[in-house]
Protein backbone atom coordinates (compact mmCIF):
# COMPACT_ATOMS: atom_id res chain seq x y z
CA UNK A 1 0.00 0.00 0.00
CA UNK A 2 1.52 3.18 -1.23
CA UNK A 3 -0.13 5.07 1.51
CA UNK A 4 1.54 3.28 4.29
CA UNK A 5 5.03 3.70 2.72
CA UNK A 6 4.13 7.36 3.05
CA UNK A 7 3.34 6.96 6.22
CA UNK A 8 6.27 4.88 7.89
CA UNK A 9 9.09 7.75 5.56
CA UNK A 10 6.76 10.94 7.00
CA UNK A 11 5.76 9.52 10.34
CA UNK A 12 7.90 6.90 11.40
CA UNK A 13 7.03 2.92 13.36
CA UNK A 14 3.49 3.27 14.09
CA UNK A 15 1.73 3.96 17.54
CA UNK A 16 0.20 1.50 19.20
CA UNK A 17 -3.50 3.53 19.23
CA UNK A 18 -5.18 5.54 16.77
CA UNK A 19 -8.18 7.57 17.41
CA UNK A 20 -10.46 8.47 14.41
CA UNK A 21 -12.39 11.99 15.18
CA UNK A 22 -15.83 12.21 14.40
CA UNK A 23 -17.80 15.45 12.94
CA UNK A 24 -16.88 18.54 15.11
CA UNK A 25 -14.98 16.19 17.81
CA UNK A 26 -11.17 17.38 18.90
CA UNK A 27 -8.57 15.29 20.79
CA UNK A 28 -5.47 17.83 22.08
CA UNK A 29 -2.14 16.82 22.36
CA UNK A 30 1.64 17.85 22.12
CA UNK A 31 1.33 17.89 18.00
CA UNK A 32 4.93 15.78 16.81
CA UNK A 33 3.90 15.66 13.03
CA UNK A 34 0.44 15.84 10.98
CA UNK A 35 -0.36 14.80 7.31
CA UNK A 36 -3.36 16.65 5.42
CA UNK A 37 -5.07 13.58 4.36
CA UNK A 38 -4.39 15.46 0.47
CA UNK A 39 -0.89 14.21 0.28
CA UNK A 40 -1.93 10.45 1.64
CA UNK A 41 -2.16 7.86 -1.59
CA UNK A 42 -5.82 6.58 -1.98
CA UNK A 43 -7.07 8.62 1.24
CA UNK A 44 -10.61 10.21 0.60
CA UNK A 45 -11.22 13.92 1.99
CA UNK A 46 -14.42 14.14 3.86
CA UNK A 47 -16.28 17.81 2.42
CA UNK A 48 -18.05 17.24 5.19
CA UNK A 49 -18.10 21.02 7.48
CA UNK A 50 -16.03 19.40 10.81
CA UNK A 51 -14.08 16.78 9.17
CA UNK A 52 -10.62 19.12 8.73
CA UNK A 53 -9.31 15.66 6.95
CA UNK A 54 -5.61 15.84 8.76
CA UNK A 55 -3.67 12.89 10.48
CA UNK A 56 -1.43 13.61 13.25
CA UNK A 57 0.83 12.27 15.59
CA UNK A 58 -0.17 13.79 19.11
CA UNK A 59 2.19 12.73 22.54
CA UNK A 60 -0.75 12.59 25.31
CA UNK A 61 0.49 11.46 28.84
CA UNK A 62 3.74 10.07 27.61
CA UNK A 63 2.23 8.04 24.87
CA UNK A 64 2.41 9.04 20.93
CA UNK A 65 -1.03 8.00 19.05
CA UNK A 66 -2.09 9.00 15.68
CA UNK A 67 -5.17 10.88 15.36
CA UNK A 68 -7.44 10.98 12.18
CA UNK A 69 -9.72 14.32 12.21
CA UNK A 70 -12.20 13.32 9.75
CA UNK A 71 -13.86 10.64 7.73
CA UNK A 72 -15.60 10.04 4.36
CA UNK A 73 -19.06 9.00 4.57
CA UNK A 74 -20.93 6.61 2.50
CA UNK A 75 -23.94 9.94 2.44
CA UNK A 76 -21.12 11.51 0.38
CA UNK A 77 -21.70 9.16 -2.40
CA UNK A 78 -18.37 7.13 -1.34
CA UNK A 79 -17.91 3.97 -2.25
CA UNK A 80 -17.55 1.34 1.04
CA UNK A 81 -13.38 0.81 -0.01
CA UNK A 82 -13.08 4.35 0.47
CA UNK A 83 -15.37 4.84 3.70
CA UNK A 84 -13.08 1.79 5.47
CA UNK A 85 -9.51 2.75 3.45
CA UNK A 86 -8.55 4.66 6.83
CA UNK A 87 -8.92 2.13 8.59
CA UNK A 88 -7.34 -0.22 6.52
CA UNK A 89 -4.04 1.77 6.03
CA UNK A 90 -4.09 1.95 9.58
CA UNK A 91 -3.88 -1.34 10.54
CA UNK A 92 -1.32 -1.91 7.35
CA UNK A 93 1.15 0.83 9.15
CA UNK A 94 0.99 -1.55 12.28
CA UNK A 95 -1.33 -0.32 14.41
CA UNK A 96 -2.90 -2.41 17.23
CA UNK A 97 -6.13 -0.22 18.54
CA UNK A 98 -8.85 1.93 17.04
CA UNK A 99 -10.79 3.75 18.99
CA UNK A 100 -13.64 5.39 16.18
CA UNK A 101 -15.43 8.32 17.80
CA UNK A 102 -18.56 10.15 15.80
CA UNK A 103 -21.09 12.64 16.49
CA UNK A 104 -24.34 10.62 16.87
CA UNK A 105 -28.16 11.63 18.01
CA UNK A 106 -29.22 10.13 21.21
CA UNK A 107 -32.71 8.27 21.25
CA UNK A 108 -32.77 6.58 24.17
CA UNK A 109 -34.19 8.32 27.34
CA UNK A 110 -31.05 7.69 29.43
CA UNK A 111 -28.47 9.73 26.93
CA UNK A 112 -27.93 13.44 27.23
CA UNK A 113 -25.96 16.13 24.94
CA UNK A 114 -22.73 15.67 25.68
CA UNK A 115 -22.19 12.08 26.72
CA UNK A 116 -20.01 9.64 25.64
CA UNK A 117 -21.79 6.32 24.61
CA UNK A 118 -20.00 2.88 24.22
CA UNK A 119 -20.72 1.08 20.80
CA UNK A 120 -21.63 -2.23 22.56
CA UNK A 121 -23.87 -3.18 20.02
CA UNK A 122 -24.93 -2.44 16.62
CA UNK A 123 -27.76 -2.08 13.93
CA UNK A 124 -26.90 -1.76 10.61
CA UNK A 125 -28.69 -0.26 8.09
CA UNK A 126 -26.43 1.38 5.70
CA UNK A 127 -26.03 -0.33 2.61
CA UNK A 128 -24.06 -3.31 3.13
CA UNK A 129 -21.54 -4.23 -0.09
CA UNK A 130 -20.25 -2.40 -2.79
CA UNK A 131 -19.43 -5.62 -4.60
CA UNK A 132 -16.10 -5.08 -4.27
CA UNK A 133 -15.42 -7.67 -1.59
CA UNK A 134 -14.32 -4.70 0.88
CA UNK A 135 -16.05 -5.48 3.65
CA UNK A 136 -15.75 -9.61 4.86
CA UNK A 137 -19.33 -11.77 3.99
CA UNK A 138 -20.88 -14.29 6.05
CA UNK A 139 -18.77 -12.98 9.41
CA UNK A 140 -20.15 -12.77 12.95
CA UNK A 141 -21.27 -8.88 13.38
CA UNK A 142 -18.82 -6.85 14.08
CA UNK A 143 -19.67 -5.91 17.81
CA UNK A 144 -19.86 -9.13 19.12
CA UNK A 145 -15.94 -10.03 17.82
CA UNK A 146 -14.47 -6.63 18.89
CA UNK A 147 -16.70 -6.45 22.25
CA UNK A 148 -13.16 -8.59 23.84
CA UNK A 149 -11.83 -5.61 24.20
CA UNK A 150 -14.23 -3.37 25.27
CA UNK A 151 -13.55 -4.14 28.97
CA UNK A 152 -10.32 -2.36 28.86
CA UNK A 153 -11.86 1.06 27.16
CA UNK A 154 -14.52 0.88 29.75
CA UNK A 155 -14.69 4.12 32.24
CA UNK A 156 -17.33 5.48 35.04
CA UNK A 157 -17.24 8.49 32.57
CA UNK A 158 -18.95 6.57 29.41
CA UNK A 159 -22.28 4.96 29.08
CA UNK A 160 -22.93 2.04 26.43
CA UNK A 161 -25.75 1.30 23.84
CA UNK A 162 -26.37 0.28 20.71
CA UNK A 163 -25.59 1.99 17.83
CA UNK A 164 -27.43 2.32 14.46
CA UNK A 165 -26.11 3.37 11.58
CA UNK A 166 -28.14 5.18 8.96
CA UNK A 167 -27.24 6.37 5.54
CA UNK A 168 -28.08 9.94 5.73
CA UNK A 169 -27.73 12.62 4.81
CA UNK A 170 -31.09 13.50 6.59
CA UNK A 171 -31.43 13.31 9.54
CA UNK A 172 -34.43 11.50 11.11
CA UNK A 173 -38.22 12.29 11.53
CA UNK A 174 -40.39 11.45 14.28
CA UNK A 175 -41.39 7.98 12.92
CA UNK A 176 -38.37 6.70 11.82
CA UNK A 177 -37.04 7.86 15.75
CA UNK A 178 -40.28 6.02 16.86
CA UNK A 179 -38.74 2.57 14.30
CA UNK A 180 -35.20 3.12 15.57
CA UNK A 181 -36.13 3.04 19.36
CA UNK A 182 -38.45 -0.39 18.65
CA UNK A 183 -35.78 -1.54 17.03
CA UNK A 184 -33.33 -1.35 20.34
CA UNK A 185 -31.18 1.77 19.11
CA UNK A 186 -30.05 3.72 21.93
CA UNK A 187 -28.21 6.37 19.40
CA UNK A 188 -28.30 6.96 15.58
CA UNK A 189 -25.23 7.88 13.52
CA UNK A 190 -24.31 7.63 9.82
CA UNK A 191 -20.49 5.92 10.13
CA UNK A 192 -18.77 3.58 12.26
CA UNK A 193 -19.83 0.33 11.56
CA UNK A 194 -17.86 -0.41 8.25
CA UNK A 195 -15.04 0.88 9.94
CA UNK A 196 -15.70 -1.49 13.13
CA UNK A 197 -16.12 -4.58 10.52
CA UNK A 198 -13.05 -3.70 8.13
CA UNK A 199 -10.94 -3.50 11.44
CA UNK A 200 -11.89 -6.73 12.48
CA UNK A 201 -10.76 -8.51 9.70
CA UNK A 202 -7.48 -7.03 10.20
CA UNK A 203 -7.44 -8.31 13.37
CA UNK A 204 -7.26 -5.07 15.31
CA UNK A 205 -8.84 -3.89 18.35
CA UNK A 206 -11.69 -1.43 17.47
CA UNK A 207 -14.26 0.39 19.77
CA UNK A 208 -16.64 2.59 18.77
CA UNK A 209 -17.36 5.75 20.71
CA UNK A 210 -20.34 8.41 20.04
CA UNK A 211 -20.31 11.71 21.38
CA UNK A 212 -23.94 12.56 21.44
CA UNK A 213 -24.58 15.80 20.04
CA UNK A 214 -28.49 16.09 19.76
CA UNK A 215 -31.08 13.86 21.86
CA UNK A 216 -34.55 12.98 19.78
CA UNK A 217 -36.13 11.93 23.31
CA UNK A 218 -37.30 15.26 24.24
CA UNK A 219 -39.29 17.57 22.63
CA UNK A 220 -36.76 20.48 21.30
CA UNK A 221 -35.61 21.78 18.10
CA UNK A 222 -32.84 20.11 16.25
CA UNK A 223 -30.89 22.57 14.61
CA UNK A 224 -28.82 20.52 12.33
CA UNK A 225 -25.56 19.78 11.52
CA UNK A 226 -24.38 23.42 12.72
CA UNK A 227 -25.30 22.36 16.35
CA UNK A 228 -24.01 18.84 15.43
CA UNK A 229 -20.74 20.02 15.28
CA UNK A 230 -20.81 22.48 18.15
CA UNK A 231 -21.97 19.86 20.94
CA UNK A 232 -19.50 17.92 19.37
CA UNK A 233 -16.49 20.64 19.70
CA UNK A 234 -18.07 21.22 23.55
CA UNK A 235 -18.13 17.10 24.72
CA UNK A 236 -14.48 17.21 23.86
CA UNK A 237 -13.29 17.89 26.93
CA UNK A 238 -14.67 14.61 27.86
CA UNK A 239 -13.15 12.68 24.82
CA UNK A 240 -10.09 14.20 26.06
CA UNK A 241 -10.46 12.95 29.90
CA UNK A 242 -11.20 9.60 28.77
CA UNK A 243 -8.78 9.14 26.06
CA UNK A 244 -6.07 10.45 28.74
CA UNK A 245 -6.86 7.75 31.59
CA UNK A 246 -6.89 5.01 29.00
CA UNK A 247 -3.80 6.10 28.07
CA UNK A 248 -2.71 6.16 31.49
CA UNK A 249 -4.08 2.89 32.07
CA UNK A 250 -1.60 1.54 29.39
CA UNK A 251 1.44 2.56 30.96
N1 LIG B 1 -28.89 11.30 13.36
C1 LIG B 1 -27.97 10.79 12.51
N2 LIG B 1 -26.68 11.14 12.55
C2 LIG B 1 -26.31 12.03 13.48
C3 LIG B 1 -27.23 12.60 14.39
C4 LIG B 1 -28.58 12.20 14.32
O1 LIG B 1 -29.44 12.66 15.08
N3 LIG B 1 -26.53 13.46 15.18
C5 LIG B 1 -25.25 13.40 14.76
N4 LIG B 1 -25.10 12.55 13.74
Amino acid sequence: MQAVELLRRRLGDPPSLAVVLGSGVTLEGDEKSALNYEVIPGMPVSDVTGHSGVLKILEIENQQIAVMAGRKHLYEGATLEEVTFATRMLAAWGVMQLILTNAAGGLSEDLEVGDLMLINGTIDLLPSTDGKGTLPALIQGPVSRSNKWLPQVRSPEVKSGTYAAVLGPNYETRAEVSLLLHAGADAVGMSTVPELLAADRTGMDAAGLSVITNSWAKPITFHGHQAVVKAATEASVKLQRFIQSFLAGKE
